[in-house]
């Protein structure tokens, strides 16, 4: 039962530790959210998300992020690469203007004018791995904007698009959630995935519910889903079916490919009445984790459901 905090992969507990002190003690959703994205962007063991996240195809680092409560309150950046902390960057988008999102330059320089810190995102092990990138002659072979040249073996694979999504349910029963991500490793220098665009990568509707996903962003892009989750919720899904069918949707609709892997987080609101679905995860292949903090403590646990095993 809420106050919960539910977050993708099991670098979870990094996001789910500072979120639920801010739920314990009556804090909102949205902050408890945020708290967990910054606790993980600041990390730079963690190479997917923020500091230390591995570069573009150039060798540069940049950051997508964005926040949401409610369709008219969301916020979203992309092709961040002096700041830290995409997310706080879109919570400032969402509360001080009356757009949704801002990219690149225009977003670093309104970062600036919020009093955020400019930093250097890189680490020398991401720079190692890019060197080690380039070094593949694989890569050299290939035509850099032909696209994403996938690192060598699988357990990089999977540690390469793993986005922290974190989505709350807090005392009062407010829903929040956030996306945060260094991108695809080694992308297409400009390239945006799912996780900053509002009902690709994240959708929060306080009457529907909740849902974020992790992935391959393109796969993710081209079906909505997580928009497609928290509407399968307003028509009456379970969170788990909602989870099942908006992956279905991209194993139907996608030739998959053997890198290819789309995960999903939905957490359902607490009605009016006070009955409460609950939350699911569910991933399209084996190898994905979710962290959940709720009455009974932290777990990684795997997905409720894998549509592929
Ligand atoms: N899901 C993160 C990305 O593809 O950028």
């Amino acid at each position: 039962m809420p106050p919960l905090v539910l977050t993708t992969w099991s670098f979870g507990p990094v996001a789910n530790e500072p979120a639920s002190a801010i739920l314990r003690a009556g804090g909102a959703a949205i902050d408890a959210c945020e708290a967990g994205a910054i606790a993980v962007e600041n990390d730079p063991s963690i190479n997917s998300v923020g500091v230390g996240g591995l570069p573009d195809a150039d060798g540069h680092v940049s950051l997508d992020g964005c926040i949401m409560t409610d369709p008219d309150q969301c916020g979203s950046v992309a092709f961040i690469r002096r700041f830290a902390n995409p997310v706080s960057i879109a919570r400032r988008v969402m509360e001080k203007t009356i757009h949704v999102m801002l990219v690149g330059e225009g977003a670093e320089q309104f970062a600036l004018r919020e009093g955020f810190t400019p930093r250097d995102l890189s680490t020398p092990y991401a720079r190692a791995e890019w060197d080690k990138w380039r070094a593949d002659p694989r890569t050299l072979e290939r035509a850099r904007y032909r696209g994403w040249i996938p690192p060598l073996n699988v357990e990089e694979r999977a540690r390469s698009h793993d986005t922290v999504s974190i989505l709350a349910l807090d005392k009062r029963h407010r829903l929040a959630g956030v996306c945060s991500t260094s991108g695809m490793a080694f992308k297409v220098p400009g390239r945006v995935g799912d996780s900053p665009i509002i009902g690709h990568g994240l959708y929060v509707d306080q009457e529907a519910g909740a849902a974020a996903a992790t992935g391959n962003g393109e796969l993710v892009m081209g079906t909505c889903t997580s928009f497609l989750a928290v509407e399968l919720m307003r028509s009456g899904a379970t969170p788990l079916q909602a989870a099942e069918q908006s992956l279905q949707r991209i194993i139907d609709r996608f030739e998959l490919l053997p890198d290819h892997q789309v995960a999903i987080i939905v957490l359902a609101p607490v009605k009016p009445d006070g009955s409460w679905a609950g939350w699911a995860s569910a991933a399209i292949k084996p190898g994905f984790h979710h962290t959940i903090t709720d009455d009974r403590g932290t777990r990684i646990e795997p997905p409720t459901h894998v549509l592929a095993p």
